[in-house]
């Protein structure tokens, strides 16, 4: 069977006023229907544009330059702008890393989730209320028939955050894109939050695209997951392979990053450095300046992603 989502050697850049930031290049990934892929990397790895483009939100002075985004098998990219209205938040929901992006500050609640529901499912007026305060009640939002009447600044962060779930669920959608759902929130209301997010995706048999910074949070609901390093995809295989052996020395270091239970309470790993904006690919590999087992010959080809069997890949010559 065709996966639910395939994304083939994408490509998207930003012309600035004297450079061009090469922000995704060549990623290639796919999600089969019910699973979750985990997609991880540091601040400005390209995780988010990755998002972006499956739902083409790209703006100028960004472009997508190439690859194909195939929905169901049919590419996306090249959809006209009203089919895709109705595939983005109809088939495809996201949730934004910044809540208020989707909550708009001057409406209430509830007529802001009945309102996506009217568009999506033609809903009634008091259907759609009927199903917002569903809805609301469904991602723990308590005394939902009240607090449809609220305005996003009288919620908490974590509340907010389940309001766009609600809203990102309205129209049943088959995949839903998380982008960091949880980093603006304390350690308690984040748990809850994924915890929210696992249940859903089980009950629904959704697809969740699960964007984070922390391989932890992953761990724990990824079926798969794919490791982006400065606008590439390093290494991607099952949750299972990847935490059992990690080959590429970027994903080691994440792993090493990870605050252990009941460690010896020591300074935590980190990877020195910072991902590199890329404007001119430089030949050989990009993680070469951070790598703890970098040599010259790692900086004489381009290094491929290489199958590393049972559909692990790893873009490293040493691994
Ligand atoms: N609108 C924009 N204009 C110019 N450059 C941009 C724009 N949006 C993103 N970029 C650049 O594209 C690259 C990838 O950004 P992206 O937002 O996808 O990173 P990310 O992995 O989501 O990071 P974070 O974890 O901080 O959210 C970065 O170098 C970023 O500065
Ligand atoms: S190719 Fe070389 S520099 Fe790049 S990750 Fe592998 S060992 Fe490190
Ligand atoms: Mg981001």
């Amino acid at each position: 069977m065709a996966p639910l989502l395939s994304i083939e050697n994408l490509s998207v850049s930003f012309t600035m006023s004297d450079y061009r930031l090469l922000a995704v290049r060549g990623v290639s990934f796919e999600m089969e229907e019910g699973a979750t892929l985990g997609l991880v990397g540091e601040s400005g790895c390209g995780k988010s544009v990755t998002a972006f483009s499956i739902l083409r939100l790209v703006d100028p002075p960004g472009s997508i330059d190439g690859g194909a985004v195939r929905y169901r098998g049919r590419d996306l990219l090249a959809l006209d702008d009203g089919e895709m209205r109705k595939v983005r938040g109809g088939e495809i929901a996201m949730i934004f890393q910044e809540p208020m992006t989707s909550l708009n500050p001057v409406f209430r609640i509830g007529n802001q989730i009945s309102e996506t529901v009217r568009l999506h499912l033609g809903l009634d007026k008091k259907a759609a209320r009927e199903r917002a305060i569903d809805l609301l009640n469904r991602v723990g939002i308590p005394n939902p028939a009240k607090r449809y009447d609220s305005y996003p600044h009288e919620l908490s962060g974590g509340m907010r955050q389940r309001v766009m779930i609600a809203m990102a669920l309205s129209a049943e959608p088959s995949l839903l894109i998380a982008d960091e759902p949880t980093t603006a929130l304390d350690v308690t209301i984040q748990a809850q939050i994924l915890d929210l997010l696992l249940r859903i995706q089980s009950e629904r048999k959704m697809s969740l695209l699960l964007i984070t910074h922390d391989l932890g949070i992953v761990a724990n609901l990824a079926d798969a997951i794919a490791i982006m390093y400065a606008g590439e995809i390093v290494e991607t295989g099952t949750t299972e392979r990847i935490f059992n052996g990690p080959r590429h020395p970027y994903t080691i270091g994440l792993f090493d990053a990870i605050p252990k239970i009941g460690g010896d309470g020591g300074p935590m790993k980190t990877i020195p450095g910072t991902v590199p904006a890329v404007t001119s690919k430089p030949k050989g590999c990009l993680f070469h300046p951070r790598c703890f087992q970098g040599g010259p010959e790692c900086l004489e080809h381009d290094i491929p992603l290489r199958d590393a069997g049972g559909g692990h890949k790893v873009r490293c010559i040493k691994a």
